[in-house]
């Protein structure tokens, strides 16, 4: 049986550039969709997959990341002297037990590696889920649960994947696939943002992993690869052949929320899966069509 997976790094040290001026005071991670902000969504989907114990990878300016998982004892007293029981419930079952989560600084942006490599004290020697809040997931079944039900079924690396059109490749880090079983499909290879003429398939990884730890020690070396940066991929790449290493196509739907097109989009996509919703939204969507 392999270990339980218990433990989700979530790296939360961008800036945001993308969203500017929203994100001149405000974490990125913290933009709502619909009423919740995009690192409540990540951290639901992982407690709904058994994740317990959570590391944000944080740099200056994102401390309210972690408070918004706090007992905020004031806003309680107002919500409970004003009889607003729904809100209070509401309120309650976002916070986490106490000791559920702990942040360390990533200090300089070296790259998504290094932001993985900065959490290694809290990965120690156990496996542990990735979860990019940028990418915003709608499943049925949480994706990390769908991640974690590979791990289990695989004992080793799973990279959530899906397709993209050929000429998107760039934009993401891309599997070389082997033999495909189901939903799961062998990784041979894996390449950080190939240019189209070198990409070995369309396949891309999305911002879902559960990765062995001794993915380390190949961090650890600080080799530089696309873009300069630390890339997690190169050091992914590195356990092929020494460990399982699977990517799950997923079911469910991805929306890339760093991005406005797809933020926007997102909007649109779960408030229309909401029943308290939906009707307000196709009346807007009917209005603008
Ligand atoms: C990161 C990873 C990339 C992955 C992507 C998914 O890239 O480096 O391999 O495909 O997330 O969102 P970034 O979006 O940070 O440039």
């Amino acid at each position: 049986m392999p270990k339980p997976l218990r433990k989700a790094v979530l790296p939360v040290a961008g800036l945001g550039t993308r969203f500017l001026p929203a994100t001149k005071q405000m974490a990125k991670e913290m933009l709502p969709v619909v009423d919740k902000p995009l690192i409540q969504y990540a951290v639901e989907e992982a407690r709904a997959a058994g994740i317990e114990q959570f590391c944000f990878v944080t740099g200056r300016g994102k401390s309210m990341l972690v408070d918004q998982f706090d007992v905020a004892f004031e806003l309680e007293r107002v919500l409970t002297e004003r009889n607003k029981a729904k809100e209070l419930e509401a309120l309650r079952e976002q916070a986490l037990p106490p000791g559920a989560i702990v942040s360390t600084r990533q200090q300089v942006p070296l790259g998504l590696g290094h932001a993985i490599w900065c959490a290694r004290n809290f990965i120690q020697d156990d496996p542990f889920a990735i979860l990019l809040p940028d990418d915003l997931m709608l499943c049925d079944v949480s994706c990390t649960q769908q991640m974690a039900e590979a791990y289990q079924a695989t004992g080793g690396n799973v990279v959530a994947i899906e397709e993209v059109p050929k000429e998107h490749v760039s934009r993401y880090g891309v599997i070389a696939p082997g033999a495909t079983q189901g939903n799961l499909v062998e990784v041979k290879g894996l390449v950080e943002k190939p240019p189209v003429e070198k990409a070995p398939s369309n396949l891309t990884v999305i911002g879902r992993y559960v990765l062995m730890p001794e993915v380390i020690g190949h961090l650890s070396k600080f080799e530089k690869g696309a873009g300069g940066e630390i890339q997690l991929t190169d050091s992914m790449a590195k356990l092929i052949g020494a460990q399982p290493f699977h990517g799950l196509r997923y079911q469910g739907r991805r929306f890339d929320c760093g991005d406005k097109a797809g933020y926007l989009e997102a909007q649109v996509a779960f408030a229309l899966s909401r029943e308290d919703m939906a009707p307000a939204m196709q009346a807007i969507l009917k209005k603008y069509a």
